[in-house]
Order: C-alpha cells, then structure tokens, then sequence
C-alpha cells in the first residue's frame, strides 16, 4: 500500500559522488526539501542524517563515481485512499550504483536529439516520482535512435525528459528561465555558475523552437550526465553537426569543478 507504488505519491533525488565527494550536496539536499514542501511532507530526516546515510552508501573508502539515489514517499497507509490519513510515516529508500564512464564518442561525435510536446503535468519544478511521462518520452527517443527528447510548451523549449537544455547563439548560453515548467537542475545551475565565474555570457531566457532548431550548438544537463553536446535534432545537424567549441570548453571547467 505504499504510496509511492499506488499513486506516485513521493519525491526524489539523484546525487552523484566522485570518489566519495558529493558534487553540489546541499543543492540538491535543499532542492528535496523544496519538492517535499511542494507536496507537504516533513523531510523525515535531518540533513546530518542525510549526509551519514549518503556517506555510509558510498561506502568506506568510496567506490569511484557513483550516483546516489534517494527517495521520499508518503509511506504506507492501511488502505487506498488518495486522502492520506495521519499519523502514516514516510518510506524512505535510498541506493547507490556506479556512474558508467561517458561513452568516448560523445566527446567526439555528441548525441541525437528528438523534439515533443511536453505532455507533462504543470508543476514540473517538483522531482516528483511520477515519471511516467518521462518514461513514455525516453522511449519515444530510443526508438529513433536519439538519446533524449526536447520538449516544447506552447512554441517555448522547456526541457528534456531527464535533463535540462542550453542554447548556445553567438557564444552566448541562452535557456529557459526557472519556473513550474522545468526542474530547476542542479546541473544547469552550476553550468551557469562556471559561465559567470570564467566570462562567459549567459540569459535566462524563454526559447522558441525555431531557436532550438537554428542553434549554434545545443548542451543537456544532468547529473548523472554532465553536460552533452548534442549534435543532431530530428535527424538535422546541429551547426556543423559536431560538438562545438564552447561545449569544449564548459566540458573542461565542468571535469576540472568535479576534481
Ligand atoms: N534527472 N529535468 C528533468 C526532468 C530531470 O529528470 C533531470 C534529472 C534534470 C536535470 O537535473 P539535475 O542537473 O539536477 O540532475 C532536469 C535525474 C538525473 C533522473 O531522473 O535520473
């Protein structure tokens, strides 16, 4: 009767650890507490707790770059009934697996890309676990031969199904700005950060799909992925149709932040 598995009813996160350092720990640990905010759960436990759980995951001494995975859900209630009584505690689940090396020919060829509708619920700043739409568009990418799907709202490119996008025109970064219509990415953010810290130009900002499809270069963000150069949107070249200079350069700031 868990709510998690009868109504998706929890949050989560994925943390990743390099050799047992955690890249953006208290981001991603405030960002949970947003999403249990949003759906009104109490964090059952204190950060110190994270951290000692998250620590213990990774074990002693750390395995190399894993990813941790944790999640919240409203717990376990005597019957279905999507009032949730009180007095239900909260379902804590939490896992750690090895973050597979990046394939080498990203570096050197990028990867495909394909563009949706988001089709998602309104209130995507909230990593809830309902991810069934997400799942639907992951597949959709797979089936043609793409790795991720762009989404788009109302002419507007939103994000990716688990990760976040970044425009670049004329060396400038441009992506959408945070709002209940995207994940407000940790990895995003700390892309934006090294851009601002080593001079590179950067806007928050709406991006229409003709855009996206003129785009000198096109990045995807996510933890678990950093960030990707995508050459090729619905089977078009992105600008030359090779990773392009700027994501040369934000990959190298991103691997020499991680160390
Ligand atoms: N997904 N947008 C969506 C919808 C996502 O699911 C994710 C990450 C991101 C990127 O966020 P971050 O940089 O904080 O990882 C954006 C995770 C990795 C997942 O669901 O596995």
């Amino acid at each position: 009767m868990d709510r998690g598995f009868i109504f998706g009813d929890g949050v989560y996160e994925v943390i990743p650890s390099y050799g047992g350092y955690f890249l953006r720990l208290e981001q991603h640990l405030n960002r949970l507490d947003a999403s249990l905010a949003s759906i009104r759960l109490d964090n059952p436990l204190s950060r110190q707790e994270w951290r000692s759980v998250l620590r213990h995951l990774v074990g002693a001494p750390p395995t190399p770059d894993q990813s941790v995975y944790l999640q919240i859900t409203r717990g376990a209630p005597p019957r279905r009934d999507h009032l949730c009584p009180d007095g239900v505690s909260p379902t804590v689940f939490a896992s750690a697996s090895p973050i597979k090396p990046r394939d080498p020919k990203i570096a050197t060829h990028g990867v495909a890309c394909i563009t949706r509708p988001d089709i998602r619920w309104q209130r995507c700043e909230v990593k809830s676990t309902s991810l069934v739409a997400a799942v639907m568009m992951r597949r959709e990418a797979e089936d043609a031969g793409a790795l991720e799907t762009i989404m788009h709202r109302d002419g507007m490119v939103t994000e990716g199904a688990v990760s976040n996008v970044l425009v670049i025109e004329s060396d400038t970064i441009m992506t959408p700005p945070i709002s209940h219509l995207l994940l407000p990415g940790i990895t995003r953010e700390l892309a934006l950060l090294l851009a601002e810290e080593h001079g590179i130009r950067y806007l928050e900002e709406p991006i229409p799909l003709a855009t996206l499809r003129n785009a000198d270069e096109i990045w995807l963000s996510s933890s678990t992925r950093e960030v990707l150069p995508v050459t090729r949107l619905d089977g078009e070249p992105v600008g030359d149709g090779q990773p392009g200079q700027l994501w040369q350069r934000m990959d190298r700031l991103y691997q020499a932040y991680k160390e």
